[in-house]
């Protein structure tokens, strides 16, 4: 297991470090697991003048997998756009081509309370959310600010999905659901954006070959509703770019803490790149206080997704929940009663319960 190891910026560099405690556990008993380090982000922009460094490239591109912390800070909020951390971000998933991200949102019983709706609306919530991570509005040319003739200035962007990126993703949506509750629903903004019923059209066509699994379609406002209404409602959540960002944050806090939320992102070979999915959060670096479980629980879907050992994702899965169970909490997901510890404490009660 070649992995890729990209700690990158903020609390990006504690929690990987946590996350790299569990793989070399997992290597002391007999895993044959192989790490190198690389720069991406501001890390990569302050080592090589580039948020996505050639080195960090090359070294992707022969992982099987790559961890990713996190990426931005304030000191680089002022580069122009082509040197920011989060470029960096997009050409990484672009560059492996890992177009189906999968970011599950998931309650743990000992969790309940943390989340922000009440109890009964999220206990036992167990959502998927497909997003696609290499079209739309991200990444579609034209975009820039122009000057109009009437001398207003104007920025623009640019939406497009074409045939090919909405079937292999939406297969991959039919192939989850499958091993789920074969429901999917699938998001856009069909009642407004061309792109979105051509989205409809497509996802429909791929749905004839998955007769088993019950597809609905939603606005994506109406989505946005649902999941802080009914969130229990959605297996399946299949959607674009762009109203897969928007609403991954919103299902994170159904279940407590964004601090709790992995990520998967692959290519049509399940070779991928792990990463939470939270943020730098530059305002809590450095101080041992960041939750490291989202990335912990990302080496659990790259042990599920990448190398095909669902073995040892359910046994950090379930280390994690031991964890949970002996009240251990980062403030994040604190509640009185519980124990509250750090970061690298966290880790170590992980490492200690695997
Ligand atoms: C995410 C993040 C990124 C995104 C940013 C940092 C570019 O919000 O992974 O959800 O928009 O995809
Ligand atoms: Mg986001």
């Amino acid at each position: 297991m070649k992995i890729a190891v990209l700690p990158g910026d903020g609390i990006g560099t504690e929690i990987v470090a946590q996350a790299v405690k569990v793989l070399e556990a997992l290597r002391s008993d007999g895993l044959k697991i192989e790490l190198e380090y690389a720069h991406i982000g501001g890390a990569g922009y302050d080592a090589a003048g580039d948020p996505f460094p050639a080195a960090t490239e090359k070294l992707v591109l022969a992982s099987d997998a790559a961890l990713l912390g996190a990426v931005g800070g304030y000191q680089y909020d002022t580069l122009p756009r082509e040197l920011r951390p989060e470029k960096g971000l997009l050409r990484i998933r672009k560059t492996l081509n890992a177009f189906a991200n999968l970011r599950p949102a998931m309650v743990y019983p000992e969790l309940v309370n943390a989340s922000s709706l009440k109890p009964e609306l999220v206990s036992g919530l167990d959502i998927m959310i497909l997003r696609e991570l290499t079209g739309d509005i991200y990444f579609g040319q034209p975009r820039g600010i122009r000057t109009l003739e009437n001398g207003e200035r104007q920025g623009f962007d640019t939406m497009h999905y074409s045939e090919s990126e909405i079937r292999r993703v939406a297969h991959v949506g039919f192939q989850i659901a499958m091993k789920r509750n074969k429901k999917m629903c699938s998001v856009d903004k069909a009642n407004v954006l061309d792109t979105s019923m051509f989205w409809r059209e497509i996802v429909t066509d791929v749905a004839k070959e998955y007769p088993l699994v019950e597809l609905s379609h939603m606005y994506v406002d109406n989505a946005a509703m649902q999941l802080v209404r009914a969130p229990k409602q959605f297996d399946v959540i299949l959607t674009g770019n762009i109203f897969g960002d928007i609403l991954s944050d919103e299902a994170s806090m159904l279940t407590g803490s964004i601090g709790m939320l992995p990520s998967a992102s692959l290519d049509a070979n399940n070779k991928g790149l792990y990463e939470p999915c939270h943020g730098s959060a530059p305002d809590i670096a450095g101080k041992d206080i960041a939750n490291p479980l989202a990335t912990i629980l990302s080496v659990a879907m790259m042990m599920r997704y990448t190398f095909a050992r669902e073995d040892i994702a359910q046994r950090i899965e379930a280390a994690v929940r031991k964890v949970l169970q002996q009240g251990l909490r980062t403030g994040d997901i604190y509640e009185p009663g519980m124990q509250k510890i750090g970061t690298i404490a966290m880790g170590d009660a992980v490492v200690a319960a695997l």
